[in-house]
């Protein structure tokens, strides 16, 4: 039986389930504690965004990890395919997609926080499983997708999720890379980045898939290569 999500705290509402784990793990919670919840007032995403879902349509979950191994926002986007549509894949570093028309649509989003120093990370996912994207803000509509289930559906994706997190966590860091790669949504593709940190002049490349850390390899063109650690990159837009 799984060790991940036991004791759970399940909340009707709350800010982020996020912020409720992190004061549990900062006041002593063991390992796999779990805190979910049907609506998020103040739900966190990546790179300072906000993480968007109506009432009972998503699983929002966070889980207490203590030892986090390295690769965990890596293993957890696996472990979210493991569990999602079979079209689903991942955009580096752990943005879970579908393939749409326009271009790639969001699945899955994976917020993983910690103190490395005290030996815990929180680890934050949102899965769309009853989304409806017609729902959503107009601006995110043709960028989100959905499992397309039932409410009813989120308890049995998030004991399936359970599973499938405590089978990746076991595995050797060589499988997860493997698993990663062969799930990538970007390899082979023109890449755009560094809006912000270029003051608005985009680098561009082509994304070659991630090193043996995680960090994504991109090709250039003038011959060379980068690797980028951190933040966000788009597919670019071919005219
Ligand atoms: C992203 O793609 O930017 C990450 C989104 C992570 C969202 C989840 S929902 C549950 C947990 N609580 C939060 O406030 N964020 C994460």
């Amino acid at each position: 039986m799984s060790t991940l999500g036991r004791p759970r705290l399940h909340l009707r509402s709350t800010d982020s389930t996020n912020d409720r784990a992190r004061a549990l793990a900062i006041a002593g919670a063991p390992h796999g504690t779990l805190v979910t919840a049907s609506l998020q007032t103040a739900g966190r995403g990546r790179q300072g965004r906000r993480w968007i879902a109506a009432a009972n349509s998503s699983l929002l979950m966070s889980l207490i990890l203590r030892s986090p191994p390295a690769l965990l926002p890596l293993i957890a986007a696996v472990a979210v395919c493991d569990v999602a549509r079979a079209d689903a894949r991942i955009k580096w570093p752990n943005d879970v997609v579908v393939p749409s028309a326009s271009g790639l649509a969001k699945l899955a989003g994976v917020l993983a926080e910690g103190r490395p120093q005290q030996g815990w990370a929180i680890l934050g996912i949102g899965l769309n499983v009853a989304v409806r994207p017609e729902e959503m803000p107009p601006e995110l509509r043709e960028r989100t997708a959905t499992l397309g289930l039932s409410p009813r559906e989120i308890e049995p994706t998030l004991e399936a999720l359970l599973a499938a997190l405590e089978r990746r966590l076991a595995e050797e860091e060589g499988a997860t890379l493997t698993a990663w790669r062969a799930l990538d949504a970007l390899r082979g593709r023109e890449i755009v980045w560094g809006a912000r940190e270029q003051q608005g002049e985009l680098l561009r490349g082509r994304a070659e898939g991630i090193d043996g850390t995680g960090r994504l390899v991109v090709a250039l063109s003038d011959g060379g290569h980068t690797e980028l650690a951190a933040g966000e990159v788009h597919l670019r837009e071919v005219p």
